[in-house]
């Protein structure tokens, strides 16, 4: 859980953009509600001396010293980068500097890599056309490269994949050292952005667990004209997929009520469950959604989302508490409410508006 720049700053990010939004975490509550990465994205690199070692630019002076800020107020650090020559902004990447890029980010006390595809992707294509294996080949040796490359410096990093699920990540994420991995293309602050990317996520749960996660983008709760409703299903549904959470808002605005989504702990606790299942669908009517994930304490969390657009749909629909594998005697919580609702029979129908979800935790009773 953390903070990235990119989904509000983008190219604009400066050493005091991240240096405010480190005291805004702590000063909002949101480090104690578990957000400690802050996390820079793309358009911090400068260029390359000599010696081949690459330097920050203008807008990040000192990249130790922001380090030994942020860890000062308890929180970590996470950078950028590609293994193309150049990232998705046209800034250098690592290609052929990968250890040197590395013990860098070592040496100034990184603790979160971002490695995203860009030009590494027009490399594959060229250099072996028409040709897809060979394609996916050249693209996991370059993140098996910066693998190797991270676990030599000694120092312990966040590996984060971003290749927007190409040749199904999921499936070979884990064996080049990948923490989370990017299933999709870019988020945006829109609602079907949001509602696209988490229906895109059915079917991917068995290949999460505890320290390899499926990434479906950092969070845009706060950002855009999102509505309050828009931000809670947004918020509830990364949580029920166990999602990396990073914050990606403007945190000099942040108001009360984006603050209570992101920092609602309830919620936050379903996301990091220690038994680490993301849920899965279990039931899909047109705009209607039932996902369902089991917890460590033996109970469960289920949710009804509505991702429809008819301001009238009241249609009662039930839990299928069954494939959810709720069993009778559990009691349910309205968790975005904070109300208890006792023992739910499977027969008790329930509404859910536009753009909303409910959002439920089941516990064994006793
Ligand atoms: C995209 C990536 C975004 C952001 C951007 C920076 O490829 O998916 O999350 O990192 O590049 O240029």
């Amino acid at each position: 859980m953390g903070w990235n720049s990119w989904n509000w700053f983008a190219d604009h990010v400066t050493q005091e953009d991240v240096k405010r939004a480190a005291d805004l975490l702590v000063s909002s509550g949101m480090r104690d509600a578990g957000y400690v990465y802050v996390n820079i994205d793309d358009t911090w690199q400068g260029k390359r001396d000599q010696n081949g070692v690459l330097h920050a630019n203008e807008k990040f002076p000192d990249m130790k010293a922001l380090a030994d800020y942020v860890h000062s107020k308890g929180l970590k650090l996470g950078i950028y980068s590609s293994p193309g020559d150049q990232t998705c902004a046209r800034y250098e990447g690592s290609l052929g500097h990968e250890q040197q890029d590395a013990d860098l980010y070592a040496s100034w006390g990184i603790d979160f890599l971002k490695y995203d595809l860009c030009s590494l992707r027009r490399k594959m294509l060229a250099d072996a056309p028409g040709n897809k294996p060979k394609q996916n080949e050249i693209m996991h040796d370059a993140y098996e490269k910066m693998h190797q490359a991270l676990l030599k410096t000694g120092r312990p990093m966040v590996y984060s994949l971003c290749q927007y699920g190409y040749d199904a990540v999921w499936q070979w994420g884990p064996e080049v050292g990948g923490n989370m991995w990017r299933t999709t293309e870019d988020i945006s602050a829109d609602f079907n952005s949001i509602a696209l990317i988490g229906r895109q996520q059915a079917g991917l749960a068995k290949y999460a667990g505890p320290g390899h996660w499926n990434d479906p983008d950092m969070l845009e709760v706060g950002n855009g004209q999102l509505t309050a409703d828009e931000n809670r299903l947004h918020m509830g549904m990364w949580a029920m997929l166990a999602a990396p959470l990073l914050a990606g808002n403007n945190l000099t605005k942040l108001t009360p009520e984006v603050s209570a989504i992101l920092t609602n702990r309830e919620v936050i606790a379903i996301d990091q469950d220690p038994l680490g299942k993301p849920a899965e669908r279990i039931f899909a009517e047109g705009p209607i959604e039932i996902w369902a994930r089991p917890l460590a304490d033996g109970g469960r969390a289920v949710a009804v989302i509505n991702f429809g657009e008819d301001e009238n749909f009241l249609r009662g629909i039930t839990l299928h508490l069954k494939e959810a594998g709720v069993d009778g005697s559990m009691t349910a919580r309205d968790v975005w409410a904070g109300k208890d609702l006792g023992t739910i029979d499977e027969h008790d129908r329930f509404s859910v508006k536009r753009h909303c979800i409910l959002l439920l935790r089941f516990r064994k009773a006793g």
